[in-house]
């Protein structure tokens, strides 16, 4: 069925012009659907709230939901709708090899230090998780006791992630050599070889999820590109629960727009590569 709808002005309020269909798009039921968004996942849109109201409304209309309330309802009511609402508003952009500089500290750190756990959450659609596990593979002799685990709220990145298939743009800053060392070029999708899929996991998770200490302990973390969703109590928030599953001296790397604060429990260190937070 097609039917035309149009803005009003004063409310915001999405009105049906034709016979065919009710619509009701009441932005004030939106904006409860955002904070119950908000509460549970952390993700704060309160900046592109317009923007994201939209997003939602076009969301309903794909999924046959006329109205924001019956929307708000049925959210409450199916984890299902939930979890694709989420999954369409977590798409997050991510390439291998980004921001190589932690990688190359990663590298060092595990000259002094010994890892065998590295947690990076969120891990997206994989390619990060990925890139440390190869770049760690071409750059130091011992790394086959290293395991990665991989966590995202998006279930459609996890299961991306478990695939393991990337496009030619997702793998373009890495070395030609190390695409067709570890690469099978299938049907224009670049999958990663067995040897390194095996030593990474992935599960999708909240990070504000009490069973996420479930995971058990790690001396790495990254966590980059995540915590700029958040406002800065739910970034503290999410850092104590990085830091409850840091290891006594691990290392923690978050993006450099993720914060712009000091976070308690952490000594922030700088070298010429970038900068990390150890745990004290
Ligand atoms: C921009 S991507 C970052 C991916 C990768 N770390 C990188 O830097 O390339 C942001 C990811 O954060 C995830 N995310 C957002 N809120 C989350 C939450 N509450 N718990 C776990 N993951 C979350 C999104 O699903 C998305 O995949």
């Amino acid at each position: 069925m097609f039917a035309l709808f149009k803005r009003s002005k004063n409310n915001e309020t999405l009105q049906k012009c034709s016979n065919e269909q009710q619509f009701d798009f009441d932005d004030s039921i939106a904006l409860k659907i955002l904070a119950a968004i908000k509460k549970e996942f952390g993700l704060d849109y309160s900046k592109q709230e317009y923007i994201t109201m939209r997003k939602i409304e076009r969301f309903a209309l794909k999924n046959e939901i006329y109205d924001f309330q019956q929307l708000h309802n049925m959210l409450a009511s199916s984890p299902k709708l939930k979890e694709r609402l989420i999954n369409m508003l977590t798409v997050g952009e991510t390439y291998f090899y980004r921001e190589l500089g932690h990688m190359e500290i990663l590298a060092e750190f595990m000259q002094q230090n010994p890892v065998h756990n590295i947690l990076c959450a969120p891990s997206s659609s994989g390619e990060e998780v990925y890139s440390i596990l190869l770049y760690l593979q071409e750059n130091m002799q011992e790394t086959l006791s290293v395991t990665l685990v991989g966590i995202d709220l998006n279930s459609d990145a996890v299961n991306a992630a478990q695939q393991g298939c990337y496009s030619q743009r997702s793998i373009s800053l890495l070395p030609l050599e190390i695409v067709q060392k570890y690469f099978k070029n299938d049907n224009s999708k670049f999958c990663i070889d067995s040897s390194i899929k095996c030593r990474a996991s992935f599960r999708q998770c909240n990070i504000f999820d009490k069973s996420l200490m479930q995971l058990g302990t790690f001396e790495v973390i990254f966590s980059r590109n995540m915590l700029i969703y958040f406002n800065d109590k739910q970034k503290k928030e999410a850092l104590a629960n990085l830091r409850a599953l840091l290891a006594d001296g691990g290392i923690l790397f978050i993006g450099h727009a993720d914060i712009s604060f000091h976070p308690e429990g952490f000594e922030k260190i700088y070298s010429p590569k970038g900068s990390y937070l150890k745990k004290i």
